[in-house]
């Protein structure tokens, strides 16, 4: 990477247009008035389709980067307690804007592995889907913005959930951000991580039943709890599987 992108990545990413419409889609605080009044008044698929490309807001990479950086510090601390960090797994990253920070701040010796699908649903309606059917992101882009934003790319490795086959590696940090238990059951990678994760390993992720994972793990404190989003939900940090 060259010095003019180490001074551009300070306080922002690089963003192609391409990018913004998942984004809009993973990140809500990203969308303009204008464009919540037309999800609100058109509909949810109509909205998908075509309005989310209108009226866009300013300087939507500084924003992007002002959300991630916050969700950073938010959970900073807890990473810190992390006693091996060789191995990441960011689950639903997106277009992987916190793991990019958190490589350049935490993990820069880690290898990352992320996990997201490749489609966009046709109407995103943001429930807790148990059949896990919705999505919206674009494997392709997540690498290229990858590419164009992290100190070292070729410690990512990201895969299709819906075709790769996942690694066997014991993973010592897991944090997913409005994916795992927000938007579909633990359940759905229950096994597959306490096969693939050290002893030691933490997780961070948001849920909608905070109380549920006392069953699942020894350890489980709330980072924080927010009312505000589509479903309240708390940001928790657990420790050894039960
Ligand atoms: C609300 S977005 C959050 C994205 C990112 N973590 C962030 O905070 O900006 C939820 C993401 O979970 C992804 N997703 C849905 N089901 C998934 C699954 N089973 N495994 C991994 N990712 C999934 C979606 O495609 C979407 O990108």
């Amino acid at each position: 990477m060259n010095k003019k992108n180490q001074i551009f990545l300070k306080n922002s990413f690089i963003l192609s247009k391409k990018d913004i419409k998942n984004l809009l889609l993973q990140r809500n605080e990203l969308l303009s008035s204008l464009q919540k009044f037309f999800r609100k008044n058109l509909g949810r698929f109509i909205f998908t389709k075509l309005f989310i490309f209108f009226f866009v807001k300013k300087n939507i990479n500084k924003l992007y980067y002002k959300i991630i950086y916050k969700e950073f510090l938010l959970i900073k601390p807890f990473l810190k307690k992390a006693k091996r960090k060789k191995n990441f797994l960011g689950i639903g990253c997106g277009l992987g804007g916190l793991e990019v920070i958190l490589q350049k701040k935490i993990f820069n010796k880690s290898n990352f592995y992320l996990f997201e699908r490749n489609f966009t649903s046709h109407k995103v309606v943001y429930g807790y889907d148990k059949s896990n059917k919705e999505a919206y992101n674009n494997i392709k882009a997540t690498n290229l913005f990858i590419e164009k934003n992290s100190i070292d790319k070729n410690k990512f490795k990201l895969f299709n959930i819906d075709q790769d086959k996942l690694p066997s590696v014991k993973f010592d940090v897991v944090v997913s951000i409005l994916s795992l238990d927000y938007h579909y059951p633990f359940e759905v990678y229950y096994k597959y991580l306490k096969k693939n994760s050290s002893n030691s390993a933490i997780f961070i992720f948001d849920t909608i039943r905070p109380e549920y994972f006392k069953k699942i793990f020894k350890i489980v404190k709330i980072i924080s709890i927010d009312n505000k989003k589509i479903h309240p939900s708390s940001r928790v940090y657990c420790k050894f599987f039960l």
